[in-house]
């Protein structure tokens, strides 16, 4: 299990040269692991700056461990060489399958929850912590359809896959609230369903409302009923490193400092809504 790293920020390269000015006071950074997978570059210049300060967790969104291709060995043979270079806390990507290569939030598509799935995914992520020589961390996706056949819930599909395949679960909790929306489902039962053992980090994220469903575009604050929803995990869940991811629209550092000081000190747990 990595240890509580406190709380961290996505890192993102309209902050490279503040962050290094600054030296904020932020347990970690997250980089996207696609960005620093190209060697000599500008990117990779930063990272590895950045990393004599902070400790870094990767996160990747082209592991496609959903898929039924095989897994890409060169993407893991360059991943497994980022990891030697900026020795990371942590490793993690998607629970999906993704249409197309790139980073694009909207491609990382659920899995049916079915014994099919777990079976086919299983051996994929044992073959991933083999080469990687650690476990990773899959992340919950928010989705905005459901599969017609399905044979359990999304959490207890985390719940037997984290189990049966021996890694962990990067919870992001707004991704638990835009499904519930999406599908109608109470967020509290997911959060009362993850095994909390094996949850070594938290995404918080904004989002974008419309009337009837979410659409997860990470471009704008954190809203309240994530923050609600957030406060209600951290009791259950306890000391475990916590986030912000922002993707687009992005803001000035202190910003997203100063909200991610309200994860820090979220206040107390109120009742479900
Ligand atoms: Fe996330």
């Amino acid at each position: 299990m990595s240890h509580h790293l406190g709380f961290g920020l996505g890192l993102r390269p309209d902050h490279y040269e503040s962050i290094l000015e600054e030296l904020p006071d932020v347990g970690f950074f997250e980089a996207l692991t696609e960005n620093y997978l190209v060697p000599g570059g500008k990117a990779l210049h930063y990272l590895d700056r950045v990393r004599e300060h902070y400790p870094v967790l990767l996160h990747g969104v082209s592991l496609s461990i959903g898929s039924t291709q095989p897994l890409d060995r060169d993407y893991l043979r360059a991943l497994k060489a980022l990891a030697g270079r900026v020795q990371p806390a942590a490793i993690s990507d998607h629970l999906c399958w993704t249409g197309t290569a790139g980073i694009n939030l909207h491609d990382l598509l659920p899995l049916p929850y079915t014994a099919e799935a777990l079976e086919h995914l299983i051996p994929r992520i044992s073959e991933v912590q083999d080469v990687l020589g650690r476990r990773i961390l899959l992340e919950n996706v928010s989705s905005y359809a459901a599969y017609q056949v399905t044979d359990m819930t999304e959490w207890e599909f985390l719940a037997e896959l984290s189990r049966r395949a021996d890694c962990l679960l990067l919870l992001d909790v707004n991704n638990v609230y835009v499904n519930s929306v999406n599908h109608g489902f109470d967020a509290d039962e997911f959060i009362r369903g993850i095994p909390i053992e094996r949850v070594a980090q938290i995404h918080l994220a904004g989002h974008e409302r419309h009337d009837t469903f979410i659409i997860d575009t990470h471009d704008s604050p954190i809203v309240e009923p994530v923050w609600d929803l957030y406060r209600r995990t951290r009791e259950r869940v306890g000391g475990v490193s916590t986030m912000i991811e922002r993707d687009a629209n992005i803001p000035p550092l202190q910003e997203l400092l100063a909200e991610l000081d309200r994860a820090r000190h979220p206040g107390p747990a109120g009742v479900a809504a």
